[in-house]
């Protein structure tokens, strides 16, 4: 199996593709199928042989995943093969396959896709554990998010909304305060051409705010605590800037506030019920569709390093995940969302507005209906391409010379159908126009033959936005032939949205 690998300690660019094998099963372990695997914090520094797990050489990185259970030990009973599944690894995710103690395997609920699943537990865990166990937020209250636009900023700004807070989001850039403006925060400072502390006074009107959830640390942490409410809850979630705050005492005393640490991990350990009861919330929460991570973009494997090198250089808005598999949707676990900007109309998602396309990035849409490709299709096609080959127009002679007897579809008919097939899934509404425009990374896999049914799924890959205000739309494409294991096609095609 294929697997991105650490041989030697340092940055992202050190990582290698390299086919390794998995060990034979032991009784209490389970193997997985890797489908999407989550990027973390953890992912930047255990490469570099700085977190506090160290795994031997070589390893893969990759701490949460989801996949399709292939094979269980003789003493596993959480799980069967065949088993949707999510897990907290710790590593070895960035890779086709994995295998891991039964105990840290989930079985995900029907509704809730592979995708997702691949990427709720650290950030929304950690989040719900600061917000709701350590700082018992209440309704009302005010919460500082501070890089409120990474992985667990951004999980923290949707939780404290839910809960009923008032959120200011505090980050490095207007474009990233503005994505977090989209996940619902109600006031935005931008601390790098901002202070920090002037700001919260002119928000709370000098009241500070009631909770600080500080994944960050460094020179900001002190300028935040001494924006601190009476009685307030200072959270220590990390230390992303990668220095260790030194707090003059004096501070939390004049204040009367509590600064607390927060170790997700070790409570999940330590105090297993509290973090069951804490999921079932989520997991509530996100099939309602109140709730559900922001995916920056999907990388496939081959690309993990630039993923973690992206988000060493604070590029990630949301999560960024590796697509190692992508998963086939069944209709009833395609989206779940109740919100007024997006519907599912007879199969379709339908997005009205290109400001809501973003909240959809790593969705899935599809599989479409069946279509099949006939003689008269690619004699047309011939005769617009003038493409005459015999093997393309001569049933004759492919009845003889041909594997199946049967002529083949040109690939850029198939690939030309994509914008048709397209429009079955998919829909913006509320926009002045869009159309597409290109394909990147088109691979033609498997011969379309005369006769063939194909049909085509979709996740929404990412979006760049142009300086005139258009958006485009990057959408990783999947033609698939029925009865036949590999796609015809596969390509990321990209629209244009006025
Ligand atoms: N305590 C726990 O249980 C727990 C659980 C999960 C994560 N964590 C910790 O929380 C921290 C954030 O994790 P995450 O997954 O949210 O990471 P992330 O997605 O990379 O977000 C971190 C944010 O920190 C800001 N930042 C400021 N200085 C930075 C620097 N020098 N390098 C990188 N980012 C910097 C960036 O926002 P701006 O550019 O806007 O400043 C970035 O968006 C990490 O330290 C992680 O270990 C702790």
């Amino acid at each position: 199996m294929k697997a991105i690998i650490c041989t030697q300690y340092g940055g992202p660019e050190l990582l290698q593709l390299a086919e390794i094998s998995l060990p034979e099963i032991e009784s209490d372990r389970v193997a997985i199928d890797v489908h999407y695997c989550g990027v973390n914090f953890p992912d930047t520094l255990i490469i570099q042989n700085k977190y506090q797990f160290k795994p031997p050489l070589p390893f893969s990185p990759g701490g949460e995943i989801a996949g399709i259970v292939t094979a269980v030990g003789s003493a596993v009973n959480n799980c069967k093969v065949g088993d949707r599944v999510m897990a907290l690894c710790g590593w070895g995710g960035m890779a086709e396959q994995i295998m891991i103690k039964a105990n840290s395997v989930f079985v995900i609920p029907d509704k809730i896709n592979l995708l997702d699943a691949s990427i709720c537990m650290y950030s929304f865990g950690t989040a719900f554990h600061a917000l709701n166990n350590k700082a018992a937020l209440k309704e009302g209250q005010t919460v500082l998010v501070l890089g409120a636009s990474g992985g667990v900023g951004s999980a923290a700004i949707q939780l404290a909304k839910l809960m009923g807070a008032k959120v200011i989001a505090a980050a490095s850039s207007i474009e990233k305060l503005t994505y977090c403006q989209s996940l619902g925060a109600d006031e935005l400072i931008n601390y790098t051409s901002e202070n920090l502390k002037t700001r919260i006074k002119e928000i709370t009107q000098n009241k500070g705010v009631d909770i600080i959830y500080d994944p960050i640390g460094g020179s900001l942490a002190v300028e935040a605590l001494k924006s601190i409410a009476w009685n307030g809850q200072y959270l220590i979630i990390g230390f992303a800037s990668g220095e260790i705050p030194q707090v003059p005492f004096n501070i939390p005393l004049l204040k009367g506030c509590n600064i607390q640490g927060v170790f997700w991990g070790a409570f999940a350990e330590k105090e297993p019920n509290a973090n069951k009861q804490n999921f079932i919330k989520i997991i509530e929460w996100m099939i309602a569709g109140k709730l559900s991570q922001h995916i920056h973009q999907l990388y496939p494997l081959e690309d993990a390093p630039t993923a973690i090198s992206d988000m060493i250089d604070r590029k990630i808005k949301g999560k960024a995940v590796i697509e190692i598999k992508a998963e086939k949707l069944a209709d009833s676990i395609k989206i779940n969302t109740n919100s007024s900007d997006t519907q599912l109309h007879e199969n379709k998602l339908i997005i009205y507005g290109k400001e809501a396309i973003e909240n959809h990035i790593g969705k899935s849409i599809g599989p479409g209906n069946w279509f099949t490709i006939t003689q008269k299709m690619i004699n047309d096609f011939a005769a617009t391409t003038q493409d005459f080959q015999w093997v393309h127009i001569d049933e004759a002679k492919a009845a003889q010379h041909l594997p199946e007897g049967r002529t083949l579809a040109h690939g850029y008919l198939t690939m030309s159908l994509v914008s048709h097939l397209l429009t079955e899934l998919f829909e913006l509404k509320k926009v002045q126009s869009y159309y597409n425009y290109g394909f990147n990374k088109a691979r033609f896999v498997s011969p379309v033959r005369v006769n063939d049914q194909i049909r085509l799924s979709a996740t929404l890959n990412s979006i760049e936005k142009l300086s005139n205000g258009s958006v485009k739309l990057f959408l990783h494409c999947i033609i698939e032939i029925k009865g036949v294991e590999k796609p015809a096609y596969v390509a990321e095609i990209i629209s244009v949205i006025n």
